[in-house]
């Protein structure tokens, strides 16, 4: 029986996504109301900050950049930042006048390695952002040590890991401030937007002060958002995906093209701003964040038990390694990621998998040390390099149980072939 290909992406949609939004049309509070200011706080108080510490932006990386901001780092600082992670947090902060400083990652956490992070610190160093990728915790307590110890500012980088704890506490709350994205396809989908959560009162409103500057977008702009979220979900579902994108993947999967560059966001100096940087965070927003975050906890658990279900038929192969979550960690999986064999033989695997209907990521955030970009930054990362090797194997809550089953089994045949493959033939 021809079955329906599986995406490697899954939003997590509300059921009365539509309904909220049509509800705030009718107010007139698609722009600007009170949920905005209810939503901030509903976030705190899961982080277990008072209200107040929490300020909504247009945009994750938008909420870094006015927590460097508010920081007022003397100009020429240095702060170091993950060599893997996605351009846009180092180009922000070399953007507010910061100087980059590249540290590499453990492989098989895929976080900021401690040891890197000590070693490229100078008297020049103030800040620090630990990136917690995919959804799992740096190891907090070495960071946080070594922060103290070079007096060094930390901004927890949690774009993809809302939900997740380290020693039992959330995450962004370690250091004097952390940000979360609101993007369709991270753990809380507002279609677009991001979160500072600041330790230190005076800091968090200076961060508001520099969001609220901001104009307003203009309901034509939100609408638009919300309209391509839509066709989002709507081509990410299984049989729509089928005879849509997929048979792009498939098609590459003979051609040896790789068309996932095309997914993402061009990569380019962000000095000026781009224009649509530049506004606050609208209600309708903040009211389908305002829901989702009832849903969280749920759709967390239902990608752990996915995460984990794939893990138990992958874990007894030769030569996989399934994700390591340490025992004072949860991770909440934004990405799923497996070593195995790398280069051509890791690429011929992917193949095969897209061809039996997985679709299997290999490129999610970047290998920042090798971008032109960054220039003199750039330096030999290993870590990163290895890490970037590893394919991510769709685990998302809104995969149905015979989903994941047919995910981990076709991946399991797959990379039990690994031994005996040569270029891709299945
Ligand atoms: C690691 C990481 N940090 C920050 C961000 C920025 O989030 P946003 O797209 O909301 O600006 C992303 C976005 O994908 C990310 O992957």
């Amino acid at each position: 029986m021809l079955k329906a290909a599986i995406s490697r992406y899954g939003a997590r949609v509300l059921p009365n996504t539509e309904q909220i939004i049509a509800e705030h049309r009718r107010r007139g509070t698609l722009i600007q109301g009170p949920e905005i200011e209810a939503f901030e706080a509903a976030f705190a108080a899961r982080a277990g900050v008072s209200a107040g510490h929490a300020v909504a932006a247009s945009y994750g990386r938008m909420a870094f950049y006015y927590i460097l901001k508010a920081l007022d780092l003397p100009p020429g600082s240095e702060i170091v930042v993950p060599a893997l992670t996605f351009w846009v947090i180092p180009e922000l902060a070399r953007v507010s006048g910061l100087k980059v400083v590249f540290a590499d990652v453990d492989p098989a956490t895929f976080t900021i390695d401690p040891d890197a992070l000590e070693a490229v610190i100078t008297e020049r160093t103030r800040a620090v952002v630990p990136t917690h990728l995919y959804g799992l915790p740096c190891d907090m307590d070495r960071i946080m040590a070594i922060a103290a110890r070079h007096n060094l500012v930390v901004i927890e980088d949690c774009a993809h890991a809302l939900g997740a704890t380290y020693k039992g506490r959330p995450v962004g709350t370690f250091g004097e401030a952390g940000f979360f994205s609101f993007q369709t396809l991270k753990p809380l989908n507002c279609y677009g937007g991001g979160m500072a959560l600041v330790r230190d009162a005076a800091l968090a409103d200076r961060v508001r002060a520099l969001a609220h500057a901001e104009p307003w977008p203009d309901e034509k702009r939100v609408t638009k958002r919300f309209f391509i979220g839509k066709l989002q979900r709507i081509f990410i579902r299984p049989w729509v995906f089928t005879i849509s994108s997929f048979p792009i993947l498939w098609l590459s999967s003979w051609f040896g093209a790789n068309p996932d560059v095309y997914l993402w966001e061009n990569i380019r100096e962000l000095q000026p701003l781009p224009a649509q940087y530049i506004e606050r965070f609208p209600n309708a927003q903040a009211a389908i964040g305002l829901e989702a975050l009832k849903y969280l906890d749920a759709w967390t658990a239902r990608t752990q038990a996915h995460a984990a279900f794939v893990t138990a038929r992958l874990r007894d192969l030769p030569g996989i390694t399934v994700p390591a979550t340490p025992p004072d960690r949860t991770h909440v999986f934004y990405q799923y990621c497996v070593h195995g064999p790398e280069g051509p033989a890791r690429d011929s695997l992917v193949v095969r998998c897209v061809r039996r209907g997985i679709d299997i990521e290999t490129l999610h955030v970047d290998v920042c040390t090798e971008m032109e970009l960054f220039g003199d930054a750039c330096k030999p990362a290993p870590g990163a390099e290895r890490a970037q090797q590893a394919m991510q194997v769709p685990v998302y809550s809104d995969l149905t149980d015979a989903q994941v089953r047919r995910v981990a089994g076709v991946v399991r045949e797959v990379l039990s072939s690994a031994g005996s493959s040569g270029p891709a033939t299945s």
